[in-house]
Parts: structure tokens; C-alpha cells; sequence
């Protein structure tokens, strides 16, 4: 039977197709746009998300400390091409009210945001609450609430007081309790009102680009050690956070607690050459199971595959010891099972295949470990960004790879899921982007009966994109910038609203 859900999405599909007529070069595929007779399940989570960091603006004002951000765009003005930063951002700080709004004309129920740890402690330790902060998140929660929204928070969307950065960040051990302390501080400031919460958005992309690497801030560079100290310290706040909600707040609270884990997909370059199977598999353990096994598989801990491989090349490397460190029999307890949902951010899809070694990769690092060669074929769309080509058949594929490692008792929420463009004021590409991906979601649950509850777009609004600023470069044509944006309702003049059309 199809259900007025169903109908809308098809309904869409229709929409888009006239659309796309109209747009030139989107190329078609069959396979993406069948009409569905699916249906999303009634209770489905529909949302948008944000983080702090991005929209929020206002950096020092109400008491606010420094992040990480802050620090690193001040001292590094040429690290984003318009050479912007986040102090005035979107300007959600001053203008929440607007964005309650904006959310209730999109028709969605919940809304995903982070608190800026910094803005509530304003040194990172809590001794010292912001009166400010903690009434800005009050205020803006409640408004939330009242305009029938459900806030659905995360404590850490990469944003750490800059002063635990001077400690060394997650690679100080210490860090563990400080992120606890931070949790029981939120927990009883709004364990009241938010029943749903995520402790660190993307602890992957954070270390590898910002510890491995330095295409985020804190821009450690520390390749092959710093990315999996900043891992290891990283899942076992995420789990000591959970179990502080577990036995202290829960019972009376009775809300949910869960991590965010972000994957692009992999499919073998050939199908048919055995090694580029193999390529994949090594890709999605070292840079994905790496941080879900520990929390979602049975027997817990690092998967076995990354503790030889990296044991292996430490060794091969003259290092006294595994680069990758060990938890403790009680740790590997403590963080197993440690996450009421599976938390999953989404964009885009690579083409796999074995290497050695890539002229863009450092010894030791976590690429050089993985040996796995990444492209993408350029027959995909690109609507904005370079790094996201749309490739929806890899969404479900990835939607499966976690139901069939970790199990289909757990319910999945996808918390992010969107596509850039370059600021134009159609929707085109967007609205075919989400109408292609939603319909792959719809098949994993329908015909791969994987656990899927709830989807969130990225993002509600144009926000600082981190090393893009709020512009990317326009490499391919000339020197000058094009704007880039995962908006959806940012000016809602500006653009079309695709989630808006998608939704209705
Ligand atoms: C992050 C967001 C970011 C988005 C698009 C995700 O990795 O969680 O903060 O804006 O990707 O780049």
C-alpha cells in the first residue's frame, strides 16, 4: 500500500526529472530514479543538522572561551581560500530564534546541533560554567521545543577549548575526564528536555585530518601516531561519557546516548581483480571499523585485521611498539556495546585499489598503513565540492556493510547525509542529490531490511565549511571563488528548498 509518504516521494521524483530536463549536464540513470512504491516507516526521524562551530558566530562574546577553531583561523587567516573564519558564521548566536523558524518551515521534527564546549566552559573545565552559554543553549532548546522541534545534541563537533590543546588534545589521556566532567555538566544542565544525545561527531575525520594531517585545525601532523592516540582517547571518552548517562542520568532521565561515525563507501576499481576486494576491505577497517568494532561489534576492541596490520608495519618500521595503542581488558568492556544507536554521516563514495605507496602520503601515516588508492571515476556528477561525487548505490552499500558487521539490532540514524554546490540559486543539483540517496536508504530498509530510523540532511543553513570557508576554490576555470554551500534553507529565497519539496 503506499502511503502518503510514498506518494510525496514519488511525487518528487517526477518533480525532479522535469527538473533535471531542464538542467543541462545531469546525466540520468535509470537506475537512480525509479518510482518506488516504498514507503518511509510513520515514525520515521526526518532532520537537519548544524554544528556549533559553523553557524553559531559570536566567538568571545558571553563569556565564550577559545576552540581550537578559533585559535587556529585567527593565527592561520590563509588556511581557508576567502581567508574567513567563524566569528560571525551564521550568526545563530543572535539570530537562534530565526533558525527555529527556518526549521519549522522546512516541516522537519528534529533538529541536530552540537553545544560548543568552549561557550559552556569557557576554559574547558567545569569549574567554571558560562552563565551566557548555558543560557543560550536553555533558550534555544526551548524554542526548539516549543515550535514542536526535538533537539537532538552532540557534545563535540570538533571544537575543543583551545587550553586542552596546549595539553595535547585527545592525545593527553587526561582529556578522558575532562570530556566526562564536560558531559555531566551538559547532562544535568538539560537531561530535562534532550532525551537524544551523540557524544563526538566524526572521531575520524577529526583525527585524521586534524592529528594525522593538517587540513584541520588543530593541524597536528603527527601521520601514523597522533591520528591513533587522538582515536583510542577519543572512543574511550565517547564510552566513559555513556556510562556516566548509564548510571546516573538515564534512570531518571531515561534518554539515549550514541556516537557518530562518518564512512565514504568503497567499491572495488575492478570488480573482478581479487586485490581491489581486498583494497576496500582494508580501507573500511583501518578508517571505519577502526572506531565502530570497539563499540559495535560482539567481541569488541580495535578489529583484528588493524592490530596486525599495523603491528606489522610499526615493527617493519623501527618503532619500539605498536603505533596503534592497546585498551585494557576492562577498557574493551567498558566500550563495547557503548552507543544506543549507530550514529553514521554519509557523503560520497571512492574507487579502490591496492597501492604501496601515493606520492600525497607520509611514512608511517594512516593512508601508508591502509595501502589503498582512492579515486573517483569522473563519470560522476560533481555538483560542487572536489572531494564529493554522487554515487547513491554506495550509500546502501554502506548502510549494509554496517548492518552486516554490526548487526541489525541497532538502530541506525543517518545524522548526516547532503551535497555541496556552488552556491547557485537553483536547487537542481541538491533535490536530485537527496531524491537519488533517500531512494537508496528506502531499499536498504525495504529490501536489505537493514535497521534505519532516521535521517538528517547536512545542513540547515550556509555555515563555515571548514577549510573552504564560506567559498571554495574554482580550480578547474580561473583563480576567482565560487560560493559553496550545503545549504537547504539558509536564504530561503536563495534557494529552492529541495529537502522542502522532498519532504512534502
Ligand atoms: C562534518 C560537517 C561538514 C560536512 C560537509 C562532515 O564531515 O561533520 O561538519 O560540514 O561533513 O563537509
Amino acid at each position: 500500500m503506499r502511503s502518503s509518504r510514498s506518494v510525496a516521494l514519488s511525487g518528487v521524483v517526477l518533480v525532479t526529472l522535469s527538473l533535471l530536463s531542464c538542467s543541462h549536464e545531469a546525466v540520468v540513470s535509470d537506475i537512480y530514479y525509479g518510482v518506488s512504491n516504498y514507503s518511509f516507516p510513520e515514525d520515521f526521524i526526518f532532520g537537519v543538522s548544524t554544528a556549533a562551530f559553523q553557524i553559531e558566530g559570536a566567538w568571545n562574546e558571553g563569556g565564550k572561551g577559545e576552540s581550537i577553531w578559533d585559535t587556529y583561523v585567527h593565527e592561520h587567516p590563509e588556511y581557508t581560500p576567502d581567508k574567513s573564519n567563524g566569528d560571525i558564521a551564521a550568526d545563530s548566536y543572535h539570530k537562534f530564534k530565526e533558525d527555529v523558524q527556518l526549521i519549522k518551515a522546512l516541516g522537519v521534527k528534529y533538529y541536530r546541533l552540537s553545544i560548543s564546549w568552549p561557550r559552556l566552559l569557557p576554559n574547558g573545565t567545569s569549574n567554571n560554567i558560562s552563565t551566557d552559554g548555558a543560557r543560550y543553549y536553555r533558550n534555544l532548546f526551548e524554542e526548539l521545543l516549543k515550535a514542536n522541534i526535538t533537539p537532538i545534541v552532540t557534545l563535540f563537533h570538533w571544537d575543543m577549548p583551545t587550553p586542552f590543546m596546549d595539553l595535547g588534545g585527545w592525545n593527553n589521556p587526561v582529556i578522558v575526564d575532562y570530556f566526562v566532567d564536560y558531559a555531566r555538566v551538559a547532562f544535568n544542565l538539560y537531561g530535562d528536555i534532550i532525551k537524544t544525545w551523540t557524544t563526538i561527531n566524526e572521531p575520524h575525520q577529526h583525527c585524521y585530518q586534524g592529528y594525522g594531517a593538517d587540513y584541520f585545525a588543530p593541524a597536528i601532523k603527527s601521520h601514523g601516531v597522533g591520528e591513533y592516540l587522538c582515536a583510542h582517547y577519543l572512543i574511550l571518552s565517547h564510552a566513559k561519557a555513556y556510562h556516566l548517562y548509564e548510571k546516573e542520568f538515564k534512570p531518571h532521565q531515561k534518554g539515549k546516548v550514541g556516537i557518530t561515525l562518518d564512512a565514504f563507501m568503497g567499491i572495488p576499481k575492478d570488480p573482478r581483480n581479487f586485490q581491489d576486494v581486498l583494497a576496500v576491505r582494508s580501507y573500511l577497517q583501518i578508517h571505519f571499523d577502526l572506531y565502530a568494532h570497539p563499540i559495535f561489534s560482539a567481541e569488541g576492541d580495535y578489529p583484528t585485521f588493524v592490530r596486525q596490520r599495523i603491528n606489522n608495519m610499526s615493527l617493519a618500521q623501527g618503532f619500539a611498539r605498536s603505533r596503534l595503542p592497546y585498551f585494557t581488558a576492562e577498557e574493551v568492556k567498558i566500550i563495547r556495546g557503548s552507543s544506543d544507536f549507530f550514529g553514521l554521516n554519509h557523503y560520497t563514495t571512492y574507487l579502490m585499489s591496492p597501492s604501496e605507496m601515493e606520492f600525497s602520503w607520509s611514512i608511517p601515516s594512516m593512508d601508508h598503513d591502509a595501502q589503498v588508492r582512492m579515486e573517483q571515476d569522473p563519470h560522476w556528477e560533481k555538483p560542487g565540492t572536489d572531494w564529493l561525487s554522487v554515487y547513491p548505490e554506495g550509500f546502501r552499500k554502506l548502510l549494509n556493510y554496517v548492518s552486516d558487521n554490526y548487526g541489525r539490532e541497532i538502530p541506525i540514524i543517518v545524522t548526516e547525509n547532503g551535497v555541496g554546490d556552488k552556491g547557485q540559486l537553483k536547487d537542481y543539483d541538491r533535490i536530485s542529490y537527496f531524491n537519488k540517496y533517500l531512494y537508496q536508504l528506502l531499499l536498504a530498509i525495504h529490501e536489505d531490511n537493514c535497521n534505519i530510523i532516521g535521517y538528517f540532511a547536512w545542513t540547515l543553513m550556509d555555515d563555515f565549511e571548514w577549510s573552504d570557508g564560506y567559498f571554495r576554490s574554482c580550480l578547474s576555470t580561473s583563480v576567482s571563488l565560487e560560493q559553496t554551500s550545503f545549504a537547504i534553507a539558509r536564504e530561503i529565497q536563495k534557494n529552492s528548498n529541495s529537502y522542502l519539496v522532498l519532504l512534502h
